[in-house]
């Protein structure tokens, strides 16, 4: 969920996409992570830190007094946000897999993989989401689930609506799904999103533009796959998680 501006934005689209081009032209090659104080997401100027990054010293010390998972903690029905209430919620039904891999292209088994999002009107089930569009009493939009032997995951959802942020005037996040991919420590997780192909908005958001690169930008969008469609049931779509490498899924700056 991107954090909504407390105060109504004045700055139109066209000074973004000018600020964008800008952190662009003068983006570092290769570069894995926009810089921390990135204009166009304006709120990270007030955010962003100031003072020099903490070393962890001690990682497995952290792992002491860190949050734990067991895998009888994800039952059966975590990764199904279709059936977390009585009823079914509204939308388009959608299930989203693949495959978690290392640089190796070797199956990641038994990660936790947890996943955010909006209903399919575009509003989180979350007090500071001011969004007047209608919240859904059969939809939390929160799953998890681990991967198996082949290091899949799978999930069955609806599709999220897009929803407006405040960054500036007219500003709406595309359609996407958060993921936290948890690693075998608290300190590893991963965070990133996933988009849906075709979406008209990329154009316009700073976030999905801050991954200067197009090939590691395209790497966020799932492909439509139409033999993972269900009949009369829900579309199917495919997106397998790079933990490193030349072909690594982009993830956020977690420092
Ligand atoms: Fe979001």
């Amino acid at each position: 969920m991107a954090p909504r501006m407390d105060r109504r934005a004045s700055t139109g689209q066209a000074e973004i996409d000018r600020q964008t081009q800008r952190y662009r032209e003068r983006a570092v090659p290769g570069a894995r992570h926009p810089e921390r104080d990135y204009p166009p997401y304006r709120s990270s100027e007030s955010r962003h830190p100031r003072q020099p990054l903490v070393a962890l010293a001690d990682p497995e010390a952290v792992e002491l007094t860190g949050p734990v998972f067991g895998v009888t903690d994800v039952t059966d029905l975590d990764h199904d946000l279709t059936r977390q209430h009585p009823g079914e919620p509204l939308g388009e039904r959608i299930t989203v897999t693949g495959r978690v891999l290392d640089r190796a292209g070797r199956p990641v088994r038994r990660q936790l993989v947890e996943i955010w999002q909006a209903n399919a009107s575009g509003r989180y089930a979350h007090l500071r989401d001011q969004h007047p569009a209608p919240l859904d009493p059969n939809f939390t939009g929160v799953g998890r689930c681990l991967t198996d032997d082949q290091g899949r995951y799978r999930f069955t959802t609806v599709k999220p609506g897009a929803y407006p942020w405040r960054n500036h005037d007219n500003a709406w996040r595309p359609a996407h799904i958060h993921f936290s991919l948890f690693g075998t420590a608290f300190s590893q997780r991963l965070i990133t999103q996933m988009y849906f192909p075709g979406d008209p908005l990329f154009r316009y958001d700073p976030i999905i533009q801050s991954v200067t690169d197009d090939r590691v930008r395209e790497r966020l969008v799932a492909a439509y796959d139409h033999d993972l469609s269900t009949p009369e049931f829900s579309l199917g779509y495919r997106w397998d998680i790079v933990l490193d490498g030349p072909a690594a899924t982009w993830t956020e700056d977690g420092a």
